[in-house]
């Protein structure tokens, strides 16, 4: 039997096409027939779970500092389309609770948690909690690299989905450390190189999808399709629209 069609993700949004986790991004990702996105969130000092990929706006908006220094009425006035291209001036930090109501419903939604610290700022009970409110369970993966927040996501509500995070040097002894202190994932995030047989087959011993992120090169695209993987997630949606949609 065929695999069915791998589901396309916009990663941040699309972070190649337009300025990395804002609503715009998300948008265009649903436009070009995405199946969901990919964000960050973190905490900010007033509470609110924002969509932000790095701890600091530092590379977003020179001179800016660590996005838990700010509130959110504070986060709200900052520009970060600017930095992308001067059309997208004035876009702004959304709040989690945004994206999930203007697309929670329509599209798949991998929450990426970011977070180094062992300990938890409350924030994965604040998400949990957001997706109650709505009865999100279907499609959304709640991710992180840090095994500690899927642990305590899992802990939360069993009834979502947990996603593992991986980067090229994680080693695959070090994946299976994981898995023995943590309950089993819905679907494994690595990067493009990291994906061959073998990893497909450790996944499917595991019972867990694969969605490598990062997918960019039309090449890399073509060789993961080939291989079977259960979805891609790029920064360049327009890419997957042409050559997964075709
Ligand atoms: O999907 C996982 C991926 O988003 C991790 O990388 O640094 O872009 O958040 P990063
Ligand atoms: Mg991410």
């Amino acid at each position: 039997m065929m695999n069915p069609r791998p589901l396309c993700f916009g990663h941040r949004g699309a972070a190649g096409e337009a300025p990395e986790n804002t609503l715009p991004a998300f948008q265009r990702a649903l436009e070009l027939g995405m199946d969901g996105i990919e964000l960050d969130v973190l905490r900010c000092r007033s509470g609110e779970v924002v969509a932000a990929h790095d701890l600091t706006l530092r590379r977003l908006i020179p001179g800016h500092g660590r996005v838990k220094s700010y509130t959110y009425p504070e986060l709200k006035t900052l520009d970060v389309g600017s930095h992308f291209s001067p059309r997208f001036a004035g876009e702004r930090i959304p709040r989690l609770e945004e994206v999930l109501d203007q697309f929670g419903s329509r599209m798949w939604l991998d929450i990426e948690i970011k977070g180094r610290s062992i300990r938890s700022d409350g924030i994965e009970e604040q998400i949990v909690r957001l997706l109650q409110e709505r009865k999100l369970f279907e499609n959304v993966i709640l991710s992180s690299f840090n095994p500690f927040i899927v642990r305590r996501v899992q802990a939360l509500d069993s009834r979502l989905k947990v996603g593992f995070n991986y980067l090229q040097d994680s080693s695959e002894p070090l994946r299976k450390v994981w898995f023995r202190s943590l309950a089993l994932p819905f679907s494994l995030h690595p990067q493009p190189a990291q994906v061959d047989q073998a990893f497909l087959a450790y996944a499917q011993k595991i019972k867990a999808k694969v969605l490598p992120w990062g997918v960019n090169e039309p090449a890399e695209i073509q060789r993961l399709l080939a291989l079977g993987v259960d979805g891609l997630i790029s920064d360049y949606p327009s890419r997957l629209q042409i050559l997964v949609h075709k």
